[in-house]
């Protein structure tokens, strides 16, 4: 009989330790609800010890998607008290509060990291279970480094936390290490002992991708017992990233007799959350990449064609219908009005806007509109997503007197002089520069710097095209370095020129926030 996988999604903890993929609280706000859309049965919404930004994430995300039987709300905490209390603190405003708590279990972990010995490390987690008990009756715990354990003292460990109260033992290949076959004898064997000690307790598994094997290490995992596992979205997250939630569940989906389970996951909707986290993240997906890619179902040869048009399965396994894929993406412009622009919000997952807020962004859906003539379902994202840096910038707005903004520019490409003039405004003061460089983003960055008068290194530019069209949007991605810290920045615009300096003039403001402002 089929058994039911648990879906944990980690996209808005381990995704978005991701260099450059944070978002601000209503990002993750409208995340957490698409999530909750897709049906996931855990959110793991942040690590709120990390942070007062993540603290009050978490706490808002509990609140108002947590707000439901059927979902959990979690967040991370390290085997420490003042972790646990973090997290209890944030998650105690959902329905279903779950405390989620860390610590290895691998040599290198317990000897290296730690500096301590094995009964040590083991009491301490035994320690942090009895702790985060007091609070909640769900409590998970994760044996990090797992599969890189020694086996015997794992299952000690487990038990030891079972005892004591853990109701979910999480099992991590946190450097993606396993092998398939190996991961699934090594499940089999956990879960064995774990439902012979307490059958109610759910055994998950947690894995990273740095091999490559991620998401079959999930599938052998549940093939041999797991009951739960840890995805994310687009498999973002640390270095090679996390088992990817939209191959797992497909798999499950489409090959049930394979794996005799089934999940609650709603798969229409894996196309909307995959897009949203890839636009809000700013983290492209794979063209190639299974099921969420733009060639994953994308016939190109002919062969592949003909065959299509005579029967779809001869090349097709899954329908596009069934991730949420629509044939038809319907080309929005100026004269489109508010019925078409909600429609297609709407379809998007962008369901719950206000009123005032449809109206802010249909005001900014025009103006783009007359700029490009053509929007596409990507610049749609694009205008929700500046719509929310927007209303985080509001929320900081008693900041503002220390920000930078632009006003105006004007670059000058040519072989021997490069050069750009800036127009900035900081508060009520008008600022004006310019410089030369050795070629026009090195001139305008060099005249925004000078400005700031800040030392800033550039490490990274990257530019793509957004969308389609004559007109297509461009993102500019900088990651840029001040006092030794790295700071990641975007900015879209129809002019790359604009998009380059907003994304210089973002990471600036971000170091005034850090660095510059004035305590209390
Ligand atoms: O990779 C890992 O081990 C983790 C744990 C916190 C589950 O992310
Ligand atoms: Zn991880």
């Amino acid at each position: 009989m089929a058994r039911k996988i648990w879906v944990f999604d980690t996209t808005l903890r381990d995704g978005e330790q991701v260099p450059g993929a944070k978002l601000n609280q209503y990002e993750k706000l409208e995340v957490a609800q698409q999530l909750k859309k897709l049906g996931v049965d855990i959110i793991e919404a942040g690590f709120p010890a990390s942070s007062t930004g993540d603290f009050n994430a978490v706490k808002e995300i509990a609140a108002t998607v947590g707000n439901t039987d059927d979902m959990m709300i979690t967040a991370l905490a390290r085997a420490v008290k003042s972790d646990i209390d973090a997290v209890y603190n944030s998650v105690k405003h959902a329905e279903n509060p779950l405390i989620h708590i860390v610590l290895g279990t691998s040599d290198i972990h317990v000897e290296k990291k730690f500096g301590k010995s094995k009964n040590q490390i083991l009491d301490i987690g035994v320690e942090a279970v009895k702790y985060a008990k007091n609070y909640l009756p769900d409590v998970q715990y994760s044996t990090e480094d797992a599969s890189r354990s020694d086996f015997e003292y794992l299952w000690k460990t487990i038990e030891a936390v079972v005892k004591a109260g853990a109701t979910i033992i999480n099992v991590p290949d946190t450097v993606g290490y396993a092998e398939p076959e190996e991961f699934g004898e090594l499940i089999f064997k956990l879960n064995d002992r774990l439902k012979n000690l307490n059958d109610q307790v759910l055994l998950s598994v947690h894995c990273h991708n740095d091999l490559g094997m991620a998401t079959a290490n999930t599938l052998a995992a549940i093939k041999n017992g797991a009951d739960k596992v840890e995805c994310t979205i687009n498999g973002i997250g640390e270095r090679a990233g996390n088992a990817a939630l939209e191959e797992v569940v497909m798999a499950i989906h489409t090959r049930p007799s394979v794996y005799q389970a089934y999940t609650n996951i709603n798969t229409k909707e894996i196309m909307n959350t995959s897009r949203l986290v890839s636009s809000f993240m700013g983290l492209d997906v794979q063209v190639n990449k299974a099921i969420t890619g733009d060639n994953a179902f994308a016939h190109s040869s002919g062969i592949h064609q003909d065959g299509l048009l005579k029967s779809r399965d001869a090349y097709e396994i899954i329908s596009p219908h069934e991730v949420g894929l629509d044939d038809m993406e319907l080309v929005l412009t100026a004269r489109s009005g508010r019925h078409a622009v909600k429609n297609a919000l709407e379809k998007l997952g962008f369901d719950n806007l206000t009123d005032v807020q449809f109206e802010e962004i249909f005001a900014d859906f025009l103006k783009l509109a007359d700029k490009k003539k053509e929007v596409y379902h990507h610049d749609l994202y694009i205008i929700v997503e500046n719509h929310f840096t927007e209303n985080h910038n509001q929320a900081i707005a008693h900041f503002s007197d220390h920000f930078f903004e632009l006003i105006d520019l004007q670059v000058i490409s040519n072989t021997s002089f490069p050069s750009a003039s800036v127009k900035m405004k900081r508060g009520e003061q008008m600022l004006e520069g310019s410089a030369v460089g050795s070629g026009p983003i090195d001139a305008l960055y060099s005249a925004i710097m000078e400005m700031s008068q800040l030392d800033i290194q550039l490490h990274e530019y990257h530019i793509s095209s957004v969308s389609r069209g004559k007109e297509a949007v461009g993102k500019v991605k900088i990651q840029v370095e001040f006092r030794g810290e790295k700071y990641t920045a975007k900015a879209t615009d129809t002019d790359i020129m604009k998009a380059s300096a907003s994304a210089f003039i973002n990471a600036i403001n971000h170091i005034v926030v850090d660095h510059l402002l004035p305590v209390g």
